[in-house]
Protein backbone atom coordinates (compact mmCIF):
# COMPACT_ATOMS: atom_id res chain seq x y z
CA UNK A 1 0.00 0.00 0.00
CA UNK A 2 3.01 2.25 0.61
CA UNK A 3 5.03 1.78 -2.30
CA UNK A 4 1.82 1.51 -4.56
CA UNK A 5 0.52 5.07 -3.80
CA UNK A 6 4.33 7.32 -3.83
CA UNK A 7 5.43 5.20 -6.68
CA UNK A 8 1.72 5.98 -8.60
CA UNK A 9 3.04 9.79 -7.95
CA UNK A 10 6.40 9.46 -7.37
CA UNK A 11 6.95 12.35 -4.94
CA UNK A 12 10.12 12.11 -2.74
CA UNK A 13 9.78 14.85 -0.12
CA UNK A 14 13.61 14.63 0.92
CA UNK A 15 14.74 15.63 -2.46
CA UNK A 16 15.94 19.13 -1.61
CA UNK A 17 15.45 20.57 -4.97
CA UNK A 18 12.00 21.01 -3.88
CA UNK A 19 13.11 23.47 -1.51
CA UNK A 20 15.79 25.15 -3.12
CA UNK A 21 13.24 25.84 -5.83
CA UNK A 22 10.81 27.03 -3.37
CA UNK A 23 8.07 24.59 -4.73
CA UNK A 24 6.95 22.82 -2.01
CA UNK A 25 4.10 24.80 -0.70
CA UNK A 26 2.15 24.07 -4.00
CA UNK A 27 3.22 20.20 -3.42
CA UNK A 28 2.18 20.51 0.26
CA UNK A 29 -1.09 22.15 -0.43
CA UNK A 30 -1.77 19.20 -2.83
CA UNK A 31 -0.55 16.33 -0.60
CA UNK A 32 -2.38 17.62 2.62
CA UNK A 33 -5.70 17.41 0.33
CA UNK A 34 -4.77 13.88 -0.76
CA UNK A 35 -2.71 12.04 1.57
CA UNK A 36 -1.87 14.07 4.56
CA UNK A 37 0.19 11.09 6.22
CA UNK A 38 2.76 10.67 3.10
CA UNK A 39 5.16 7.61 2.43
CA UNK A 40 8.27 8.60 1.23
CA UNK A 41 10.27 5.54 0.30
CA UNK A 42 14.13 5.64 0.43
CA UNK A 43 16.90 3.97 -1.51
CA UNK A 44 18.80 2.23 1.75
CA UNK A 45 15.22 0.85 1.98
CA UNK A 46 13.90 2.60 4.94
CA UNK A 47 11.32 5.64 3.63
CA UNK A 48 9.89 7.70 6.06
CA UNK A 49 6.37 8.97 6.69
CA UNK A 50 5.26 12.63 6.31
CA UNK A 51 2.97 14.49 8.48
CA UNK A 52 1.29 17.57 6.67
CA UNK A 53 -1.30 18.74 8.52
CA UNK A 54 -1.35 21.40 11.55
CA UNK A 55 -3.41 19.10 13.85
CA UNK A 56 -1.22 15.91 13.49
CA UNK A 57 2.16 17.59 13.97
CA UNK A 58 0.49 18.62 17.08
CA UNK A 59 0.00 15.05 18.03
CA UNK A 60 3.08 14.06 17.60
CA UNK A 61 4.89 16.51 19.05
CA UNK A 62 3.01 16.33 22.49
CA UNK A 63 3.39 12.69 22.43
CA UNK A 64 7.47 11.81 23.32
CA UNK A 65 6.72 8.31 24.42
CA UNK A 66 5.34 6.94 21.14
CA UNK A 67 7.12 9.94 18.79
CA UNK A 68 10.25 9.68 20.01
CA UNK A 69 13.41 12.48 19.32
CA UNK A 70 15.96 10.26 20.76
CA UNK A 71 19.06 10.02 18.62
CA UNK A 72 19.43 6.24 19.37
CA UNK A 73 16.19 6.11 17.28
CA UNK A 74 18.26 8.11 14.12
CA UNK A 75 17.83 11.51 15.18
CA UNK A 76 15.79 14.64 14.79
CA UNK A 77 16.44 14.37 10.78
CA UNK A 78 15.49 12.87 7.96
CA UNK A 79 18.41 10.71 7.27
CA UNK A 80 19.58 9.33 10.37
CA UNK A 81 22.88 10.64 12.36
CA UNK A 82 25.71 11.11 9.87
CA UNK A 83 28.94 8.76 9.75
CA UNK A 84 31.04 12.24 10.76
CA UNK A 85 28.50 12.25 13.50
CA UNK A 86 28.99 9.09 15.24
CA UNK A 87 32.81 8.58 14.20
CA UNK A 88 33.20 12.16 15.65
CA UNK A 89 31.58 10.90 19.04
CA UNK A 90 29.40 13.76 19.55
CA UNK A 91 27.11 12.75 21.83
CA UNK A 92 23.32 13.85 21.44
CA UNK A 93 22.32 17.22 21.78
CA UNK A 94 18.92 17.81 24.00
CA UNK A 95 16.98 18.13 20.62
CA UNK A 96 17.60 14.38 20.08
CA UNK A 97 16.81 13.59 23.80
CA UNK A 98 13.56 12.36 25.07
CA UNK A 99 11.98 12.74 29.37
CA UNK A 100 13.55 12.29 31.67
CA UNK A 101 16.47 12.70 30.46
CA UNK A 102 15.49 15.59 28.06
CA UNK A 103 13.96 17.46 30.69
CA UNK A 104 17.14 17.41 32.81
CA UNK A 105 19.85 18.68 30.29
CA UNK A 106 16.69 21.86 28.64
CA UNK A 107 16.67 23.18 32.67
CA UNK A 108 20.45 23.11 32.49
CA UNK A 109 20.35 25.31 29.55
CA UNK A 110 16.79 27.07 30.14
CA UNK A 111 18.21 29.53 32.69
CA UNK A 112 20.45 31.37 29.90
CA UNK A 113 16.67 32.38 28.19
CA UNK A 114 13.77 33.44 30.52
CA UNK A 115 12.08 36.85 29.61
CA UNK A 116 14.20 38.51 32.12
CA UNK A 117 17.59 37.83 30.67
CA UNK A 118 16.69 37.81 26.83
CA UNK A 119 15.58 41.55 27.12
CA UNK A 120 19.03 42.47 28.88
CA UNK A 121 20.27 41.64 25.24
CA UNK A 122 17.93 44.57 23.66
CA UNK A 123 20.70 47.26 24.11
CA UNK A 124 23.30 45.66 22.55
CA UNK A 125 21.30 44.31 19.72
CA UNK A 126 20.17 47.81 19.27
CA UNK A 127 23.58 48.77 18.71
CA UNK A 128 24.54 46.00 16.67
CA UNK A 129 21.61 46.55 14.29
CA UNK A 130 22.37 50.25 14.08
CA UNK A 131 26.23 48.84 13.14
CA UNK A 132 25.61 46.84 10.19
CA UNK A 133 22.83 49.38 8.99
CA UNK A 134 25.74 51.99 9.08
CA UNK A 135 27.94 50.27 6.86
CA UNK A 136 25.80 49.77 4.38
CA UNK A 137 23.58 52.98 4.83
CA UNK A 138 26.29 54.92 2.31
CA UNK A 139 26.27 52.38 -0.55
CA UNK A 140 22.56 52.33 -1.71
CA UNK A 141 23.05 48.07 -2.14
CA UNK A 142 24.60 45.19 -0.54
CA UNK A 143 25.14 41.19 -0.67
CA UNK A 144 22.21 41.33 2.59
CA UNK A 145 23.11 37.68 3.33
CA UNK A 146 26.52 38.05 4.57
CA UNK A 147 26.35 42.19 4.96
CA UNK A 148 22.85 41.93 7.26
CA UNK A 149 21.30 38.54 7.84
CA UNK A 150 23.51 36.19 8.56
CA UNK A 151 25.70 39.28 10.35
CA UNK A 152 23.68 39.99 13.31
CA UNK A 153 22.75 36.30 14.81
CA UNK A 154 26.53 35.09 14.58
CA UNK A 155 27.25 38.52 16.82
CA UNK A 156 24.43 38.23 18.67
CA UNK A 157 25.22 33.88 19.65
CA UNK A 158 28.66 34.92 20.17
CA UNK A 159 27.83 37.41 22.55
CA UNK A 160 25.96 35.24 24.05
CA UNK A 161 28.20 32.35 24.56
CA UNK A 162 31.27 34.61 25.50
CA UNK A 163 32.69 34.01 21.99
CA UNK A 164 35.65 36.82 20.55
CA UNK A 165 33.43 38.64 17.84
CA UNK A 166 36.71 38.12 15.95
CA UNK A 167 36.13 34.38 15.98
CA UNK A 168 32.29 34.57 14.82
CA UNK A 169 33.12 34.02 11.09
CA UNK A 170 34.50 30.78 11.92
CA UNK A 171 31.14 30.00 13.66
CA UNK A 172 29.44 30.59 10.86
CA UNK A 173 31.56 28.47 8.34
CA UNK A 174 31.32 25.55 10.98
CA UNK A 175 27.45 26.08 11.33
CA UNK A 176 26.76 26.19 7.54
CA UNK A 177 29.02 23.33 7.41
CA UNK A 178 27.07 21.21 9.36
CA UNK A 179 23.15 21.93 8.45
CA UNK A 180 24.52 22.13 4.99
CA UNK A 181 25.03 18.52 3.31
CA UNK A 182 23.18 18.69 0.14
CA UNK A 183 24.42 22.39 -0.60
CA UNK A 184 28.18 22.18 -2.47
CA UNK A 185 28.43 25.57 -1.38
CA UNK A 186 27.99 25.36 2.32
CA UNK A 187 29.37 21.93 2.68
CA UNK A 188 32.42 21.46 0.45
CA UNK A 189 33.22 17.72 1.36
CA UNK A 190 33.54 15.44 3.90
CA UNK A 191 37.01 16.33 4.57
CA UNK A 192 35.34 19.48 5.21
CA UNK A 193 33.05 18.86 7.67
CA UNK A 194 35.49 16.47 9.24
CA UNK A 195 37.75 19.04 9.89
CA UNK A 196 34.77 21.88 10.75
CA UNK A 197 33.54 19.25 13.37
CA UNK A 198 36.72 18.67 14.83
CA UNK A 199 37.93 21.93 14.76
CA UNK A 200 34.30 23.19 16.43
CA UNK A 201 34.90 20.78 18.75
CA UNK A 202 38.72 21.81 19.73
CA UNK A 203 36.99 25.36 19.82
CA UNK A 204 34.65 24.41 22.69
CA UNK A 205 36.92 22.33 24.42
CA UNK A 206 39.49 25.79 24.48
CA UNK A 207 36.44 27.83 26.23
CA UNK A 208 35.46 25.59 28.52
CA UNK A 209 38.80 25.52 29.76
CA UNK A 210 39.67 29.26 30.46
CA UNK A 211 35.61 29.20 32.10
CA UNK A 212 36.31 26.64 34.08
CA UNK A 213 39.36 29.10 35.42
CA UNK A 214 38.25 32.58 34.63
CA UNK A 215 34.10 31.90 34.53
CA UNK A 216 32.40 35.23 33.45
CA UNK A 217 28.44 36.19 32.85
CA UNK A 218 28.34 34.20 29.53
CA UNK A 219 26.51 31.13 28.67
CA UNK A 220 29.27 28.81 28.61
CA UNK A 221 30.37 30.20 31.87
CA UNK A 222 26.72 28.90 33.28
CA UNK A 223 27.44 25.77 31.47
CA UNK A 224 30.23 24.68 32.88
CA UNK A 225 28.83 25.32 36.25
CA UNK A 226 25.41 23.96 35.84
CA UNK A 227 23.45 21.46 38.08
CA UNK A 228 20.48 19.59 37.60
CA UNK A 229 19.19 16.79 39.59
CA UNK A 230 22.74 16.38 41.32
CA UNK A 231 24.55 16.05 37.67
CA UNK A 232 26.57 18.40 36.26
CA UNK A 233 27.17 18.83 32.57
CA UNK A 234 29.28 16.26 31.06
CA UNK A 235 32.15 17.83 28.89
CA UNK A 236 30.58 15.67 25.39
CA UNK A 237 27.30 16.61 26.68
CA UNK A 238 28.60 20.32 26.86
CA UNK A 239 29.91 19.79 22.98
CA UNK A 240 26.58 18.91 22.51
CA UNK A 241 25.12 22.02 23.89
CA UNK A 242 27.17 24.28 22.05
CA UNK A 243 26.78 22.91 18.58
CA UNK A 244 23.17 22.96 18.82
CA UNK A 245 23.27 26.53 19.98
CA UNK A 246 25.48 27.86 17.40
CA UNK A 247 23.33 25.84 14.59
CA UNK A 248 19.59 26.70 15.84
CA UNK A 249 20.87 30.20 17.05
CA UNK A 250 22.56 31.27 13.62
CA UNK A 251 20.64 29.69 10.46
CA UNK A 252 17.09 30.38 11.98
CA UNK A 253 17.13 33.95 12.25
CA UNK A 254 19.36 34.51 9.40
CA UNK A 255 16.89 33.00 7.09
CA UNK A 256 14.07 34.74 8.91
CA UNK A 257 15.42 38.34 8.10
CA UNK A 258 16.23 37.41 4.15
CA UNK A 259 13.22 35.69 3.70
CA UNK A 260 10.98 38.12 5.83
CA UNK A 261 12.56 41.12 3.67
CA UNK A 262 11.92 39.32 0.11
CA UNK A 263 8.31 38.56 1.53
CA UNK A 264 7.82 42.32 2.14
CA UNK A 265 9.07 43.13 -0.80
CA UNK A 266 6.90 41.26 -2.74
CA UNK A 267 3.91 42.57 -0.91
CA UNK A 268 4.63 46.67 -0.68
CA UNK A 269 1.33 47.43 0.54
CA UNK A 270 2.25 44.89 3.60
CA UNK A 271 5.93 46.68 3.73
CA UNK A 272 3.72 49.99 3.55
CA UNK A 273 1.89 49.07 7.10
CA UNK A 274 5.16 48.63 8.87
CA UNK A 275 6.68 51.44 7.44
CA UNK A 276 4.23 54.17 8.38
CA UNK A 277 3.13 52.17 11.55
CA UNK A 278 6.12 50.40 13.25
CA UNK A 279 4.47 49.71 16.46
CA UNK A 280 3.52 46.73 14.09
CA UNK A 281 6.52 45.50 13.71
CA UNK A 282 6.45 42.97 16.90
CA UNK A 283 2.76 41.21 15.86
CA UNK A 284 4.47 41.09 12.22
CA UNK A 285 7.75 39.00 13.28
CA UNK A 286 5.17 36.11 14.21
CA UNK A 287 3.82 36.43 10.44
CA UNK A 288 7.43 36.61 9.15
CA UNK A 289 8.06 33.03 11.08
CA UNK A 290 5.14 31.46 9.86
CA UNK A 291 6.02 32.65 6.23
CA UNK A 292 9.33 31.73 6.00
CA UNK A 293 9.15 28.59 8.40
CA UNK A 294 13.09 28.56 8.54
CA UNK A 295 13.58 25.15 9.76
CA UNK A 296 11.32 23.22 6.91
CA UNK A 297 11.03 19.60 9.25
CA UNK A 298 12.02 18.15 12.58
CA UNK A 299 11.90 14.30 12.80
CA UNK A 300 10.59 11.96 15.51
CA UNK A 301 10.40 7.50 15.64
CA UNK A 302 7.51 5.85 15.97
CA UNK A 303 8.46 3.53 19.41
CA UNK A 304 5.30 1.01 18.59
CA UNK A 305 2.86 -0.04 16.31
CA UNK A 306 0.02 2.77 16.44
CA UNK A 307 -1.91 5.11 14.02
CA UNK A 308 -2.16 8.56 13.06
CA UNK A 309 -4.74 9.96 11.40
CA UNK A 310 -6.47 6.80 10.09
CA UNK A 311 -2.69 5.71 8.72
CA UNK A 312 -1.02 2.52 10.43
CA UNK A 313 2.50 3.38 11.59
CA UNK A 314 4.61 0.61 12.61
CA UNK A 315 7.47 0.22 15.23
CA UNK A 316 10.80 1.86 14.32
CA UNK A 317 9.17 4.05 11.05
CA UNK A 318 10.56 7.81 11.06
CA UNK A 319 8.05 10.19 11.20
CA UNK A 320 9.10 13.41 10.11
CA UNK A 321 6.90 16.77 10.87
CA UNK A 322 6.64 19.64 8.44
CA UNK A 323 6.29 22.57 9.10
CA UNK A 324 6.10 24.70 6.33
CA UNK A 325 3.03 22.37 5.46
CA UNK A 326 1.28 22.74 9.12
CA UNK A 327 1.95 26.88 8.68
CA UNK A 328 -0.03 27.03 5.66
CA UNK A 329 -2.84 24.22 7.01
CA UNK A 330 -6.14 26.06 5.90
CA UNK A 331 -8.23 23.77 8.71
CA UNK A 332 -6.65 26.35 11.07
CA UNK A 333 -5.13 29.83 9.33
CA UNK A 334 -7.70 31.83 7.14
CA UNK A 335 -6.12 32.27 3.86
CA UNK A 336 -2.97 30.77 4.73
CA UNK A 337 -1.43 31.82 1.52
CA UNK A 338 -2.30 35.62 2.06
CA UNK A 339 1.21 37.40 3.89
CA UNK A 340 -0.68 39.50 6.26
CA UNK A 341 1.41 41.28 9.21
CA UNK A 342 -1.66 42.45 11.27
CA UNK A 343 -2.33 38.06 11.12
CA UNK A 344 -3.31 37.00 14.44
CA UNK A 345 -5.05 33.85 15.82
CA UNK A 346 -3.01 30.58 15.50
CA UNK A 347 0.42 30.17 16.93
CA UNK A 348 2.37 28.84 13.83
CA UNK A 349 4.59 25.47 14.05
CA UNK A 350 7.55 27.45 13.10
CA UNK A 351 8.97 26.85 16.72
CA UNK A 352 7.96 23.10 17.17
CA UNK A 353 5.38 22.30 20.02
CA UNK A 354 5.45 20.48 23.31
CA UNK A 355 8.77 19.48 24.83
CA UNK A 356 11.14 20.37 22.56
CA UNK A 357 9.39 23.61 21.59
CA UNK A 358 12.42 26.47 21.02
CA UNK A 359 13.73 27.66 23.52
CA UNK A 360 15.39 30.66 21.78
CA UNK A 361 12.34 31.65 20.42
CA UNK A 362 12.17 34.89 22.23
CA UNK A 363 15.84 35.98 21.17
CA UNK A 364 14.75 35.06 17.34
CA UNK A 365 12.12 37.40 18.11
CA UNK A 366 13.76 40.11 19.92
CA UNK A 367 16.90 40.24 16.79
CA UNK A 368 13.80 40.32 14.18
CA UNK A 369 11.73 43.05 16.01
CA UNK A 370 14.81 45.41 16.42
CA UNK A 371 16.10 44.70 12.92
CA UNK A 372 13.08 44.88 10.63
CA UNK A 373 12.22 48.25 13.21
CA UNK A 374 15.56 49.74 12.14
CA UNK A 375 15.83 48.72 8.61
CA UNK A 376 12.38 49.83 7.57
CA UNK A 377 12.88 53.31 9.36
CA UNK A 378 16.56 54.10 7.32
CA UNK A 379 15.89 52.12 4.34
CA UNK A 380 11.99 52.27 3.84
CA UNK A 381 12.48 50.95 0.11
CA UNK A 382 15.10 48.42 0.10
CA UNK A 383 14.44 45.73 -2.16
CA UNK A 384 16.16 42.67 -3.89
CA UNK A 385 18.15 43.79 -6.81
CA UNK A 386 19.36 40.60 -8.72
CA UNK A 387 18.80 36.70 -8.31
CA UNK A 388 18.07 35.25 -5.13
CA UNK A 389 19.63 32.00 -4.55
CA UNK A 390 18.41 29.71 -2.25
CA UNK A 391 19.89 26.82 -0.19
CA UNK A 392 19.99 23.39 -1.35
CA UNK A 393 18.74 21.33 1.72
CA UNK A 394 15.37 19.84 2.88
CA UNK A 395 16.12 20.99 6.37
CA UNK A 396 16.74 24.83 6.61
CA UNK A 397 14.71 26.49 4.24
CA UNK A 398 17.31 29.46 3.68
CA UNK A 399 18.27 32.09 1.42
CA UNK A 400 22.23 32.22 0.60
CA UNK A 401 22.78 35.35 -1.72
CA UNK A 402 20.29 38.04 -1.64
CA UNK A 403 21.55 41.13 -3.36
CA UNK A 404 19.38 44.79 -2.73
CA UNK A 405 19.16 48.51 -3.33
CA UNK A 406 17.64 51.29 -1.45
CA UNK A 407 18.21 54.98 -1.39
CA UNK A 408 21.77 55.50 0.27
CA UNK A 409 21.76 57.63 3.87
CA UNK A 410 23.81 60.97 3.26
C1 LIG B 1 13.22 32.01 13.85
C2 LIG B 1 14.07 31.41 14.63
C3 LIG B 1 13.99 30.01 15.16
C4 LIG B 1 13.21 28.96 14.75
C5 LIG B 1 12.19 28.93 13.62
C6 LIG B 1 13.52 27.84 15.62
C7 LIG B 1 12.91 26.59 15.52
C8 LIG B 1 13.05 25.58 16.45
C9 LIG B 1 12.30 24.33 16.45
C10 LIG B 1 11.28 23.92 15.38
C11 LIG B 1 12.67 23.62 17.53
C12 LIG B 1 12.01 22.33 18.03
C13 LIG B 1 12.57 21.04 17.56
C14 LIG B 1 11.74 19.82 17.85
O1 LIG B 1 10.56 19.87 18.24
O2 LIG B 1 12.29 18.74 17.62
C15 LIG B 1 13.70 24.39 18.20
C16 LIG B 1 14.37 23.98 19.33
C17 LIG B 1 15.42 24.68 19.87
N1 LIG B 1 15.85 25.95 19.54
FE1 LIG B 1 15.08 27.13 18.10
N2 LIG B 1 14.48 28.23 16.50
C18 LIG B 1 14.80 29.54 16.27
C19 LIG B 1 15.73 30.31 16.95
C20 LIG B 1 16.50 29.86 17.98
C21 LIG B 1 17.50 30.64 18.67
C22 LIG B 1 17.85 32.09 18.37
C23 LIG B 1 18.06 29.81 19.60
C24 LIG B 1 19.16 30.07 20.59
C25 LIG B 1 20.18 30.80 20.45
C26 LIG B 1 17.37 28.53 19.54
C27 LIG B 1 17.63 27.45 20.34
C28 LIG B 1 16.90 26.27 20.34
C29 LIG B 1 17.17 25.17 21.25
C30 LIG B 1 18.26 25.13 22.30
C31 LIG B 1 16.24 24.17 20.94
C32 LIG B 1 16.11 22.78 21.60
C33 LIG B 1 14.98 22.74 22.56
C34 LIG B 1 14.71 21.35 23.09
O3 LIG B 1 15.09 20.36 22.46
O4 LIG B 1 14.12 21.27 24.17
N3 LIG B 1 16.45 28.60 18.54
N4 LIG B 1 13.89 25.58 17.54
Amino acid sequence: MRAESTEALGIDLADPRHYEHDAARNLFARLRGERPIWWSPQADGRGFWSVLRYRDIVTVSKNPRLFSSARGLGGHRIHDETEVEITQGLEASMLSMDPPEHNTYRGMVSPAFTAERIRRLEASIHARVTALLDRIAPSGGCEFVSSVAAELPIQVIAELLGVPQEDRLRLFEWSNALVGEDDPDMRRSEEHIRQCTKDMGAYALKLWRERLRRPGDDLVSMLVGTEADGEGMSVPRYFATFFLLVIAGNESVRNTISGGLLALSQYPEQRRKLVEQPALIPQAVKELVRWVSPFLHMRRTATEDTELAGQHIARGDKVVLWYLSANFDEEVFEQPERFDVTRTGPQHLSFGQGQHFCLGWRLAELQLTVLFQELLRRFPDIEPHGPVRRVRSNFVRGIKEMPVRFTPER
